[in-house]
């Protein structure tokens, strides 16, 4: 009985750490991907227990990409920590490597700063779809809101207006956009995957997607207490005003408003449009007003370990509230140590899988794993990095904020622009060689966003 017990303990315990069976190589042992320096490896240090096993030793906190490795997170850390006996989620451990076996360096308490669209509810409509993560989803997104939608070939997000300025970046297929301005100039626009648009607060607009398989995008609102349900819909204001008053409204009889729709319609499938020419209205004054942009036509910033793209009021002039930056982070490349003094981050995890750790003061850090479809908050003025956890799947993040601009500040920058005795005596006290060393690699320091870290 007692050796029946203790082998399927042991067959337990090596089901849940050696899922598959572990590759010893160096490479697969330190995550370092192919090309690096040998010389680097001297620096590293060296574990021959695969990650999550009770033999593993790393106390530089290496990142793990459990989901691309198939390894199964255990709370093992340097000598500490067991097994997991009790009920499990074995899927949702291997999406939160960095929850499961947190960094040694994460301390102290932090609200939730990670939430999955996979986890909000869906609305299903005629054609079409669509899901929020808003302050009620994550209690930490209170400056912004977001909506994942879907509208298929044709389909229809009918006319509507709200108290939140609208910000979008299309994430897929066709859409077209159209828009009142305060001048009574209309607008319309055709837009594809990487395209902006903006409405400004209460301003009045339709969407609906176009081509084969219609559209999907992001939309991101000022306020994290946005609700989707809560828009003013013109069938929801048509259906509640009397057929009186309708009739006085627009000059006709209440019996030719028998067959509108009894409440509001929100999504349901249109027929195709024509051009927009074909479709402008016989008034149509054409608005002075860009309400969209085309984002990823903007040439990126060139950083020494990927490609950024900044879009707020400096070139998207009616975006007067929402700020975002478009990243493309390379092979072993960092989104470098910094914070955001204007506004809370929104962080949409557009493709591949990341580790942030927040600092959040006071001693207390915590580190989340993010991967497609995800949402991270970073309140503003906490320091964060970014780090591309794959090794074959590219990491897109878009960084999101309630501001007319986008602004953040570089640790490296700053560090290289202070005096380099006090830098010295801060951060290397009693080290000279270190210190020597570390103002080498911060001269000339310039701001770079996306960091290569060979
Ligand atoms: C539309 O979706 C279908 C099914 O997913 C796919 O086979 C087709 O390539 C898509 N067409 C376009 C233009 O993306
Ligand atoms: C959010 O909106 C709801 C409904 O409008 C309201 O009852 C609630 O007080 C709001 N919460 C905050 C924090 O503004
Ligand atoms: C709108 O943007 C286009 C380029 O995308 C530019 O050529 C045009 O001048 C802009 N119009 C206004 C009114 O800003
Ligand atoms: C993320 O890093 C891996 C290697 O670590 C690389 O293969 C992948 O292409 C990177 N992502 C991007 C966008 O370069």
């Amino acid at each position: 009985m007692q050796i029946t017990h203790l082998l399927l303990n042991l067959a337990y315990l090596q089901a849940a750490w050696a899922i598959p069976a572990p590759d010893y190589s160096l490479q697969k042992l330190l995550q370092i991907p192919a090309g690096h320096p040998a010389e680097l490896l001297g620096q590293q240090p060296i574990s021959r227990h695969p990650p999550f096993s009770p033999g593993h030793r790393d106390p530089y906190d290496h990142k793990v990409d459990s989901v691309g490795d198939e390894r199964q997170p255990l709370p093992f850390r340097n000598g500490d920590g067991t097994t997991v006996m009790g009920p499990r989620n074995r899927d949702r451990e291997r999406q939160n490597p960095d929850l499961v076996r947190p960094p040694s360096t994460d301390h102290g308490s932090m609200p939730n700063m990670r939430w999955s669209f996979a986890d909000s509810h869906i609305r299903i409509e005629e054609g079409g779809w669509t899901r929020q993560t808003t302050i009620r989803e994550l209690p930490t997104s209170r400056e912004l809101a977001g909506v994942n939608m879907r509208l298929d070939q044709g389909v229809i997000r009918e006319l509507h207006w709200h108290t939140e300025a609208e910000w979008a970046y299309v994430l897929a297929g066709k859409v077209r956009v159209t828009a009142l301005d305060l001048e009574g100039g209309t607008f319309m626009d055709d837009l594809e995957a990487g395209d902006l648009w903006y409405f400004p607060a209460g301003h009045p607009h339709s969407l609906q997607g176009l081509g084969e398989n219609g559209t999907e995008f992001l939309l991101i609102f000022d306020d994290g207490n946005f609700s989707e349900e809560s828009t003013f819909v013109l069938t929801d204001w048509l259906a509640h005003t009397p057929k009186a008053v309708l009739a006085e409204n627009f000059r006709m009889s209440p019996e030719q408003f028998d067959n509108i729709p009894k409440s509001e319609k929100y999504i349901f499938q249109g027929s195709n449009p024509g051009s927009i020419d074909q479709e402008k209205p016989r008034t149509f004054k054409k608005s002075k007003i860009n309400f969209t942009h085309h984002m990823h036509a903007q040439e990126p910033l060139e950083t020494s370990g990927g490609r950024v793209r900044i879009t707020d009021s400096t070139n998207f002039p009616i975006s007067k509230t929402v700020a975002a930056a478009h990243l493309e982070i390379a092979p072993g490349a960092l989104r470098e140590m910094h914070w955001h003094p204007n506004a809370d981050e929104w962080t949409y995890f557009k493709k591949g899988r990341a580790r942030v750790t927040i600092f959040a003061a006071e001693g207390n850090a915590r580190t989340f794993n993010y991967m497609a479809g995800d949402v991270g908050i970073v309140p503003r003025n906490m320091g964060h990095f970014v780090e591309n956890l794959s090794d074959d799947e590219p990491l897109e993040v878009l960084e999101i904020f309630r501001a007319d601009r986008f602004r953040d500040f570089s640790l490296f920058q700053w560090l290289g622009s202070s005096p380099r005795r006090m830098i010295a005596e801060n951060v290397f006290p009693g080290d000279p060689k270190g210190a020597e060393e570390f103002l080498k690699k911060i001269e000339d320091a310039e701001k770079d966003p996306i960091r290569d870290t060979i």
